[in-house]
Protein backbone atom coordinates (compact mmCIF):
# COMPACT_ATOMS: atom_id res chain seq x y z
CA UNK A 1 0.00 0.00 0.00
CA UNK A 2 1.40 3.26 -0.98
CA UNK A 3 2.67 5.28 2.26
CA UNK A 4 -0.14 8.49 1.60
CA UNK A 5 -3.03 5.51 0.98
CA UNK A 6 -2.56 3.94 4.48
CA UNK A 7 -2.21 7.76 6.33
CA UNK A 8 -5.26 8.23 4.54
CA UNK A 9 -7.14 5.08 4.68
CA UNK A 10 -6.32 4.67 8.75
CA UNK A 11 -8.40 3.73 10.81
CA UNK A 12 -9.65 3.33 14.63
CA UNK A 13 -10.79 -0.52 14.50
CA UNK A 14 -12.43 -2.03 17.37
CA UNK A 15 -13.90 -4.79 15.76
CA UNK A 16 -11.81 -7.81 14.36
CA UNK A 17 -12.26 -11.11 12.84
CA UNK A 18 -11.71 -14.41 14.67
CA UNK A 19 -8.85 -14.76 12.80
CA UNK A 20 -5.17 -14.64 14.60
CA UNK A 21 -2.58 -12.41 13.64
CA UNK A 22 0.92 -14.31 11.96
CA UNK A 23 4.25 -13.66 14.33
CA UNK A 24 5.60 -12.33 11.19
CA UNK A 25 2.85 -9.80 10.98
CA UNK A 26 3.21 -8.70 14.90
CA UNK A 27 6.78 -8.55 14.07
CA UNK A 28 6.60 -6.04 11.29
CA UNK A 29 4.74 -4.26 13.27
CA UNK A 30 6.97 -3.78 16.38
CA UNK A 31 10.14 -2.98 13.91
CA UNK A 32 8.13 -0.57 12.31
CA UNK A 33 7.78 1.09 16.07
CA UNK A 34 11.42 0.57 16.65
CA UNK A 35 12.43 2.40 13.73
CA UNK A 36 10.60 5.44 15.16
CA UNK A 37 12.86 8.63 15.50
CA UNK A 38 13.38 10.28 18.73
CA UNK A 39 14.80 12.75 21.08
CA UNK A 40 18.62 11.84 20.64
CA UNK A 41 17.66 8.88 19.73
CA UNK A 42 17.22 7.70 23.01
CA UNK A 43 14.29 5.07 21.94
CA UNK A 44 12.19 5.31 25.47
CA UNK A 45 9.67 2.68 24.73
CA UNK A 46 9.42 -0.80 25.17
CA UNK A 47 6.47 -3.18 24.16
CA UNK A 48 4.38 -5.56 25.98
CA UNK A 49 2.42 -8.48 23.37
CA UNK A 50 -0.49 -9.93 25.25
CA UNK A 51 -2.43 -12.83 23.77
CA UNK A 52 -3.39 -14.97 27.13
CA UNK A 53 -7.43 -14.57 26.68
CA UNK A 54 -8.00 -14.07 30.64
CA UNK A 55 -5.00 -11.26 30.60
CA UNK A 56 -6.62 -9.40 28.27
CA UNK A 57 -10.10 -9.68 29.28
CA UNK A 58 -8.43 -7.99 32.76
CA UNK A 59 -7.04 -5.04 30.39
CA UNK A 60 -10.06 -4.81 28.86
CA UNK A 61 -12.02 -3.91 32.10
CA UNK A 62 -9.20 -1.88 33.19
CA UNK A 63 -10.22 0.81 30.01
CA UNK A 64 -12.18 2.71 32.10
CA UNK A 65 -11.52 5.86 33.85
CA UNK A 66 -14.99 7.46 35.88
CA UNK A 67 -13.19 10.86 36.16
CA UNK A 68 -12.62 10.73 32.38
CA UNK A 69 -15.78 9.30 30.49
CA UNK A 70 -18.24 9.74 33.10
CA UNK A 71 -18.82 13.21 32.76
CA UNK A 72 -19.18 12.33 28.39
CA UNK A 73 -21.77 10.12 29.89
CA UNK A 74 -19.76 7.00 28.20
CA UNK A 75 -20.94 3.62 30.20
CA UNK A 76 -17.64 2.12 28.89
CA UNK A 77 -14.56 2.60 26.53
CA UNK A 78 -15.53 2.41 23.19
CA UNK A 79 -12.53 -0.46 22.62
CA UNK A 80 -13.41 -2.32 25.75
CA UNK A 81 -14.64 -5.04 23.65
CA UNK A 82 -11.56 -4.84 21.32
CA UNK A 83 -9.51 -5.05 23.72
CA UNK A 84 -11.04 -8.64 25.23
CA UNK A 85 -11.50 -10.07 21.67
CA UNK A 86 -8.87 -9.14 19.62
CA UNK A 87 -6.16 -12.02 19.03
CA UNK A 88 -3.23 -9.66 20.77
CA UNK A 89 -3.15 -6.47 22.23
CA UNK A 90 0.26 -4.45 22.40
CA UNK A 91 0.88 -2.44 25.55
CA UNK A 92 2.89 0.88 24.61
CA UNK A 93 5.11 2.15 27.11
CA UNK A 94 8.10 5.18 28.02
CA UNK A 95 10.57 5.20 30.27
CA UNK A 96 10.59 9.48 30.79
CA UNK A 97 14.18 9.29 31.73
CA UNK A 98 15.44 8.07 28.74
CA UNK A 99 13.76 11.31 27.11
CA UNK A 100 14.03 15.54 27.10
CA UNK A 101 12.43 17.29 28.94
CA UNK A 102 12.68 21.15 27.37
CA UNK A 103 10.37 24.19 28.83
CA UNK A 104 8.56 21.98 30.53
CA UNK A 105 7.52 19.66 27.83
CA UNK A 106 8.29 16.04 27.98
CA UNK A 107 9.35 14.75 25.03
CA UNK A 108 8.62 10.78 25.96
CA UNK A 109 5.54 11.51 24.98
CA UNK A 110 6.55 12.92 21.61
CA UNK A 111 8.59 9.64 21.24
CA UNK A 112 6.30 6.93 21.84
CA UNK A 113 3.39 8.65 19.67
CA UNK A 114 5.56 9.09 16.72
CA UNK A 115 6.40 4.77 17.53
CA UNK A 116 2.71 4.39 18.01
CA UNK A 117 1.95 5.92 14.60
CA UNK A 118 4.56 3.77 13.04
CA UNK A 119 2.95 0.83 14.59
CA UNK A 120 -0.78 1.89 13.12
CA UNK A 121 0.47 2.79 9.47
CA UNK A 122 2.13 -0.63 9.36
CA UNK A 123 -0.95 -2.35 10.79
CA UNK A 124 -3.21 -0.37 8.05
CA UNK A 125 0.20 -1.43 5.41
CA UNK A 126 -0.30 -5.31 6.55
CA UNK A 127 -4.61 -5.66 6.45
CA UNK A 128 -4.33 -5.17 9.92
CA UNK A 129 -6.37 -2.78 12.23
CA UNK A 130 -5.99 -1.34 15.68
CA UNK A 131 -6.31 1.30 17.95
CA UNK A 132 -5.08 3.75 19.87
CA UNK A 133 -6.63 3.15 23.99
CA UNK A 134 -5.20 6.13 25.38
CA UNK A 135 -8.06 5.79 28.75
CA UNK A 136 -7.31 3.06 31.23
CA UNK A 137 -6.33 2.36 35.00
CA UNK A 138 -2.88 2.88 34.84
CA UNK A 139 -1.76 1.87 38.40
CA UNK A 140 -3.69 -1.34 38.24
CA UNK A 141 -2.41 -2.03 34.90
CA UNK A 142 0.80 -1.87 36.11
CA UNK A 143 0.14 -4.11 38.79
CA UNK A 144 -0.99 -6.42 36.71
CA UNK A 145 1.64 -7.03 34.19
CA UNK A 146 4.50 -6.34 36.13
CA UNK A 147 5.26 -2.68 34.74
CA UNK A 148 8.01 -0.68 36.75
CA UNK A 149 6.50 2.33 38.55
CA UNK A 150 9.24 4.47 37.03
CA UNK A 151 7.34 3.00 33.53
CA UNK A 152 4.72 5.25 31.94
CA UNK A 153 1.96 3.02 30.22
CA UNK A 154 1.01 5.34 27.40
CA UNK A 155 -1.42 3.08 25.16
CA UNK A 156 -3.43 -0.43 24.44
CA UNK A 157 -3.50 -1.60 21.24
CA UNK A 158 -5.59 -4.44 20.47
CA UNK A 159 -4.42 -5.78 17.12
CA UNK A 160 -6.52 -8.29 14.79
CA UNK A 161 -7.92 -8.24 10.82
CA UNK A 162 -10.54 -6.00 10.58
CA UNK A 163 -14.32 -6.59 10.69
CA UNK A 164 -14.95 -4.49 7.74
CA UNK A 165 -13.40 -2.10 5.86
CA UNK A 166 -14.41 1.71 7.05
CA UNK A 167 -15.74 4.07 4.08
CA UNK A 168 -14.53 6.91 6.74
CA UNK A 169 -13.93 8.41 9.99
CA UNK A 170 -14.41 11.54 11.83
CA UNK A 171 -14.02 14.55 9.29
CA UNK A 172 -10.89 16.31 10.03
CA UNK A 173 -10.40 20.38 10.59
CA UNK A 174 -9.85 21.90 6.89
CA UNK A 175 -6.53 23.04 6.65
CA UNK A 176 -7.38 26.64 6.21
CA UNK A 177 -8.28 26.36 9.98
CA UNK A 178 -5.70 24.83 11.05
CA UNK A 179 -2.24 26.07 8.50
CA UNK A 180 -1.31 30.05 8.89
CA UNK A 181 1.41 31.52 6.47
CA UNK A 182 4.30 33.15 8.04
CA UNK A 183 3.08 34.01 11.57
CA UNK A 184 0.58 32.85 13.61
CA UNK A 185 -3.06 33.80 12.39
CA UNK A 186 -2.00 34.93 8.95
C1 LIG B 1 -3.88 9.49 22.18
C2 LIG B 1 -5.15 8.81 21.73
C3 LIG B 1 -5.96 8.18 22.67
C4 LIG B 1 -7.13 7.53 22.27
N1 LIG B 1 -7.87 6.86 23.21
C5 LIG B 1 -8.96 6.14 22.81
C6 LIG B 1 -9.68 5.34 23.75
O1 LIG B 1 -9.37 5.27 24.94
N2 LIG B 1 -10.74 4.64 23.29
C7 LIG B 1 -11.12 4.65 21.98
O2 LIG B 1 -12.09 3.96 21.64
N3 LIG B 1 -10.46 5.40 21.06
C8 LIG B 1 -9.38 6.14 21.44
N4 LIG B 1 -8.66 6.87 20.51
C9 LIG B 1 -9.08 6.87 19.09
C10 LIG B 1 -9.64 8.22 18.65
O3 LIG B 1 -10.93 8.40 19.18
C11 LIG B 1 -9.65 8.26 17.10
O4 LIG B 1 -8.33 8.16 16.64
C12 LIG B 1 -10.28 9.53 16.54
O5 LIG B 1 -11.65 9.60 16.87
C13 LIG B 1 -10.16 9.60 15.02
O6 LIG B 1 -10.71 8.46 14.40
P1 LIG B 1 -9.82 7.56 13.41
O7 LIG B 1 -8.68 7.00 14.21
O8 LIG B 1 -10.73 6.47 12.89
O9 LIG B 1 -9.31 8.44 12.31
C14 LIG B 1 -7.50 7.53 20.89
C15 LIG B 1 -6.67 8.13 19.95
C16 LIG B 1 -5.50 8.75 20.35
C17 LIG B 1 -4.60 9.36 19.30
Amino acid sequence: MELFDAIRTRRSVRKFQDRPVEDDKLGQLLEAARLAPSWANMQCWHFIVVKDKNRKETISELSYVEAFFAPKGYKANPAKKALAEAPLVIIACADPEKSGVLWDQPYYMTDIGIACQNLWLAARGLGLGTVFVGVFDEVKLRELLGIPSNIRVVGLFPVGYPFEEKAGGPPRKPLTEIVYQEKWGG
